[in-house]
């Protein structure tokens, strides 16, 4: 009898440990989610567009460099229109960086120069820059990504 109570009393114990592990792994587990993966970034990614910035950010004819999908672009205000470029030149992989006085994007290792579109001007660079599609809502930027 006194055995059987033992072995009732430690399955209850095994209960309410198990329970309470569980509880804290709930309490703990969820909010850690939500912090790592906000809902809205989950939307966003699934609808792949991704938020890079604030229109009001980037007033005419200047440039942003922000990161996306984990690489360098640059975001321009040309009159208005926001252009996304890669901020990588494609001749060694310097860092590019706007203009904003000649409205061009520069290189300053080998001297290639880019058009507010990506396309080369001048210089070594053997190909345009990778350009990013933009959409704009409500002063947020968004680039699409494809
Ligand atoms: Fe840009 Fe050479 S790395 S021109």
């Amino acid at each position: 009898m006194a055995s059987e109570e033992r072995e009732n009393r430690r399955d209850f114990l095994n209960r309410v440990i198990v329970g309470l592990f569980s509880l804290s792994a709930l309490i703990i587990g969820v909010p850690l989610i939500r912090f790592l993966f906000p809902p809205s970034q989950i939307i966003e990614r699934r609808g792949r567009k991704m938020p890079v910035g604030k229109v009001s950010d980037i007033p005419d004819g200047s440039s942003k460099t922000v990161l996306f999908d984990g690489r360098p672009v640059i975001l321009i205000n040309y009159g208005g229109k926001i252009n996304a470029v890669s901020a990588i030149c494609p001749h060694m992989g310097c860092f590019l960086r706007w203009d904003e006085k000649i409205g061009q994007i520069k290189c300053p290792c080998h001297f290639a120069v880019f058009n507010v579109n990506g396309s080369v001007i001048s210089g070594p660079s053997p190909e345009p820059l990778k350009t990013y599609r933009v959409e704009i809502s409500d002063n947020r930027i968004f680039i699409i990504k494809e």
